[in-house]
Formats: C-alpha cells, structure tokens, sequence
C-alpha cells in the first residue's frame, strides 16, 4: 500500500516582516512510517521552505516550545503522529500569547508574568543553612507537590480557556494550578488571606466559566480541573472568613 499524501495547510506571517500580511499556505508531503507532526515540519523547512517558523527543542513532550492549534485543538507537535490525523491538516499558531512569525508565539514572557504574579517560590521566614539536612517530606505529600509540579508551561490551557482569550489578565488554569502548588506545601508559610489577595478575584479562581476546554487539552493531563476545585474551595471558605475577620493558612 502507497504512503498518504498529506496536505498540510499552515498560518504565514511574519510581524517583523515590513508588508508581510496573514495567509495560509499550502505544502504538499508524503507521509512516512511513524511521522510526528515535528519531523513533518521539519521536513518541509528542510526540503520544501526554508522560511517555515515554529519551535522546538526537546521533541519528547518535555519542554512544551511546540505547541500550536493541530486542525483546530492545541496541543505538541512533537507528541502528536500523523497516522492520528486526516489527510487534512491545518496547523495555527497558540492564540492568547505574541506571535513570534509563523507557528511560533512567545509564551516565555506570559509565563514569567504568571510566576511573579503568583509569587511561584516557597515563601519561608527560615534562614538558608547550607549545612542542614534535608527535610523529610510524607511520600504522599511529596506526590501531590509533583502532580501540580508536572506542568510543562506548554499554553495549551491558556489557549484552549475561553476566559484567558477574551481577557488578558486572567491567571488561566496554569496560574491556579501554580497556586495549588503552594498551597499544599506545608514550608509555604503564606496564610489563606495571602493566597486570597492573588486568586480570590475575577482574575483567579472565580473567573472560570467551567467550560474545562484547559483540562480537555493538557497534553500531559496535569489534573487542572481537581486544582481549581480545591483552591476554589480554599478560597470561597478564606473569604467567608475575611468577612467574619482573621484569617490563617488552613491544612
Ligand atoms: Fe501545558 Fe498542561 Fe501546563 Fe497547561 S497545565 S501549560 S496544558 S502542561
Ligand atoms: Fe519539547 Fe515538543 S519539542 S515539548
């Protein structure tokens, strides 16, 4: 049986490029055994145009650069083989973050803002001793730190969240899910009050439409729909508490 002959269908524009407009261009490419959509690309700014913009670096779902719209749904290039697509393929670059040039967009400097933001770092008044041992930490807590900890900061999510594409400020799953993080990390000495100020607003934990399109497309299937609902919890009951005055981190 012959290979199939895929048609690729790919978003061109170049903002750096002076007169450069938005279009779609067509390539034509043979498929090969086992094909992921990164060799694809490859092959066609190897062999077919040269000017093709899109990221990569790790190309085993590890770094999250090549993320893009495949025929409409974010997700990895390099994760993602032909054989699981139509002969059809349109490929779009992440909405929500700036566009680089073609399929590239610059999710770097979202995610920087996100980690300030969210203040993403164990917050303790405990001096560093470079000496002392480590502490331990219950096997069970240490995992549910890591399930949080997996994320790739890809933007799947943000792209897929209808909230993040018409509001510009929203935290988007990701940023609740950094949050969570901390909640749960018993050396984080911030209080529920703390957390409230970043996530207890529209712009956090409330702002969810509960569409859960973020936690259809983690490619990596990062629970985001079991961390909102724990920091709404969290913070629904936080902010009964402010009403009724002070506040503490709870367990
Ligand atoms: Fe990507 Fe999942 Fe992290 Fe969102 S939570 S940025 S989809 S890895
Ligand atoms: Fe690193 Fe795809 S190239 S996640």
């Amino acid at each position: 049986m012959s290979n199939r002959q895929l048609t690729f269908s790919i978003f061109r524009f170049n903002p750096n490029l002076p007169g450069d407009k938005p279009r779609m261009q067509e390539y034509k490419l043979e498929e090969q055994k086992g094909m992921s959509l990164f060799v694809a690309l490859t092959k066609i700014r190897e062999e077919i145009d040269p000017t093709l913009m899109f990221d990569f670096v790790c190309r085993a779902a590890i770094c999250g650069s090549c993320a893009m719209m495949i025929n409409g749904r974010p997700s990895l290039a390099c994760k993602t083989l032909t054989k699981d697509l139509p002969s059809q393929i349109t490929l779009m670059p992440l909405p929500v973050f700036k566009l680089i040039g073609d399929l590239s967009v610059d999710t770097g400097t979202w995610f920087r803002d996100l980690q300030v933001r969210t203040e993403s770092w164990v917050h303790t008044s405990k001096k560093f001793d470079p000496k002392a041992l480590e502490e331990r930490m219950d096997n069970e807590l240490a995992v549910q730190i890591y399930e949080p900890e997996r994320c790739i900061e890809c933007g799947c999510c943000v792209a897929s969240c209808v909230t993040a594409n018409i509001r510009e400020d929203f935290l988007g799953a990701t940023g609740i899910n950094r949050v969570a993080r901390f909640m749960i990390d018993p050396r984080d000495e911030r209080s529920d009050a703390d957390y409230f100020e970043v996530v207890g607003n529209e712009d956090g934990a409330f702002g969810c439409v509960g569409l859960m399109a973020c936690d259809d497309n983690c490619p990596i299937e990062v629970p985001l729909q079991t961390q909102l609902a724990f920091v709404r919890r969290k913070m629904a009951s936080a902010g009964l508490k402010l009403e009724s005055g002070g506040l503490r981190k709870s367990g």
